[in-house]
């Protein structure tokens, strides 16, 4: 059994949500995957400035839960929602993916991402990186005494590089 099934729904804040935006320059045309979406607040947000969102989630109560977020905002013809494990679901038209997982689970991901997505795919982690792979841009945003850091990845690029440790 994948080691996945153990992270927990943890949602990311919502003042952090325009960053991942800006981050991943989520636009018209994207095809933004969340890998574990909750309740699909990040999601949602991708699909309101023009992405198709890929809404992939465990729990069945979460992908309701996203379904209502989706209708409510408008946007449920342009978000997809899949009530599977992520490990299942093919990743290949993503232009963009974002995860809130955690690094062992990132690391178990990091073949499939590796081999599903093409070139130039944007890879978007919160707070846990993708072991072994080489974010071309790090955010930290600081929330009173808590600093979150956001790692961006690009495919081709992100995944080719060497460490230096
Ligand atoms: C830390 S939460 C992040 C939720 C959401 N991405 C967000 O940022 O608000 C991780 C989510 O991944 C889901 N999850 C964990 N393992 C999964 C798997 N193998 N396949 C699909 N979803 C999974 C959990 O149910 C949980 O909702």
């Amino acid at each position: 059994m994948s080691g996945a099934k153990s992270v927990p729904w943890v949602p990311t804040r919502d003042d952090l949500i325009p960053y991942v935006m800006t981050l991943a320059k989520v636009r018209e045309g994207d095809v933004f995957y969340e890998l574990g979406c909750g309740d699909g607040k990040v999601a949602v947000e991708a699909a309101k400035r023009g992405a198709r969102a890929v809404c992939i989630e465990i729990s069945g109560s979460l992908v309701k839960k996203a379904e209502e977020r989706a209708r409510r905002e408008g946007v449920l013809d342009r978000v997809i929602l899949i009530n599977d494990d992520f490990f299942n679901v093919p990743l290949n038209d993503a232009t963009i993916v974002y995860m809130y997982l955690l690094t062992h689970v990132n690391r178990e991901l990091e073949p499939k991402l590796s081999s599903e997505l093409r070139p130039g795919t944007r890879v978007v982690t919160l707070d846990f990186r993708i072991p072994d792979w080489c974010p071309v841009h790090v955010v930290r945003i600081r929330e009173g005494l808590r600093e979150y850091s956001l790692y961006l990845y690009i495919v081709g690029v992100s995944d080719k590089c060497v460490i230096s440790r």
